[in-house]
């Protein structure tokens, strides 16, 4: 197995092989770093010029007039986006980015009372949510150290089953960012439902990663990002999905913007904001529809790469990677996974990336002593995993 050759005889059967050409990748380079940057698809450049020169052409007539009018230029992503989570694709908006998407979806989800004012979520989250949540906590009179209860992953179903009473949200990743665990979404739903908390998921490392099926596990909201596993470009359009059983519910409170009210009458100009139904009654600005061009290009790659193909290509690339590796380092990644491997490296530092970025390998670096590595499924090899492998132990 440790051949190259045998690394290409992997990348001869690979039925998604010829994707790798579909993608800009920067040059003399390895690239393992899509669970923080995507790479982008060749076929980005024509999606974003067509709105340019529809721009160009017709300036504001092009809300109606463009081949794509922007009016409703979102819901040409909905059904797309929607396969790849597990949607309907009314539960399914792009809009914002990922945290203002997990802020607005708090204002509607976290209600908390004196007997219930926990939110839940994983030890070592992303600090954008733990910055997220504290400031929701206190913004409600509570005080995280009271009401923030943070558990690792492990711990997560015994937690509800210990504290739900208490917890008015959970609200972990889907996939952890630091250790690339995939959890058992259904399992923490059913959990948090059970005792009466809602549940909401930050899917930053899991949409276009792993497997999902948001409308049949049922959590009542879900916030992503498109930059990394979805190739939509630095800082691009979030997504957000709402639980269709919550698609009409009115009196939930909700912050409002002129794009969330009911179409029909939008331009109308009326004082009283009406949502529309679903995850669309979300909306607060009309989105950028440059940056919509660009997960809309993405998507359709998705959509003719399917998740069912790109979730066995990773689990046979981060599988190659774990064996190449063989019991030689501390591979802090389960086997319940995304693409991404972390690998532990007990004393080491930024300067191991740096070292393989000078070998042409771009990684990355998690304090205090993690380096992660993704190979992607639509655009990594096998002899990617086999150069990485070789390189890495030969720094180490
Ligand atoms: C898990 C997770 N949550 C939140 C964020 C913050 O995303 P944004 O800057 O798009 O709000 C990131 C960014 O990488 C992330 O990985």
């Amino acid at each position: 197995m440790s051949s190259l050759e045998f690394a290409a005889s992997l990348d001869a059967k690979d039925e998604l092989g010829s994707f790798r050409d579909r993608f800009h990748r920067p040059k003399d380079c390895i690239y393992l770093c899509g669970h923080s940057l995507g790479l982008q698809p060749k076929s980005v450049r024509s999606y974003v010029e067509q709105e340019l020169e529809d721009w160009e052409n017709l300036g504001v007539e092009g809300h109606f007039h463009a081949r794509n009018p922007w009016m409703p230029y979102h819901r040409l992503l909905s059904e797309k986006m929607a396969r790849v989570v597990g949607a309907r694709p009314d539960e399914v908006v792009m809009m914002n980015s990922l945290t203002v998407n997990l802020h607005l979806m708090m204002v509607s989800f976290y209600r908390p009372t004196r007997k219930r004012s926990k939110i839940l979520i994983e030890k070592g989250a992303f600090p954008s949510d733990q910055y997220a949540v504290q400031s929701q906590i206190r913004f409600h009179g509570f005080q995280p150290e009271a009401s923030l209860l943070e558990v690792s992953g492990s711990e997560i179903l015994s937690a509800i089953e210990a504290e739900g009473n208490s917890i008015a949200l959970v609200l972990p990743g889907g996939v952890n960012y630091a250790t690339g665990e995939f959890y058992d979404l259904e399992a923490i739903t059913q959990a948090g439902h059970d005792k009466g908390c809602v549940v909401g998921f930050d899917l930053a490392h899991a949409a276009g990663n792993v497997p999902l099926q948001l409308h049949k596990c049922g959590p009542d909201f879900a916030v992503w990002c498109t930059y990394k596993y979805l190739n939509s470009g630095p800082g691009s359009v979030g997504g957000c999905f709402v639980h269709e059983r919550h698609a009409r519910a009115w009196e939930l409170s909700r912050f409002a913007g002129w794009w969330g009210h009911d179409e029909e009458s939008r331009f109308q100009m009326e004082p009283e904001f009406h949502p529309m139904p679903g995850a669309e009654g979300w909306q607060l600005s009309n989105p950028s529809i440059l940056s919509l061009a660009a997960v809309r290009a993405s998507l359709d790659i998705f959509d003719e790469a399917g998740m069912e193909r790109l979730r066995s290509k990773s689990e046979a690339l981060t599988g190659y990677l774990e064996s190449l590796f063989g019991a030689r380092h501390e591979i802090v990644t389960p086997q319940r996974r995304g693409a991404q491997l972390s690998i532990r490296i007990p004393g080491g530092n930024r300067s191991i990336c740096d070292q393989l970025a000078a070998q042409g390998v771009i990684c990355d670096w998690r304090e205090p002593d993690i380096l992660r590595a993704a190979p992607v499924p639509l655009y990594n090899t096998f002899q990617d995993v086999f150069h990485f492998a070789e390189r890495f132990c030969a720094i180490l």
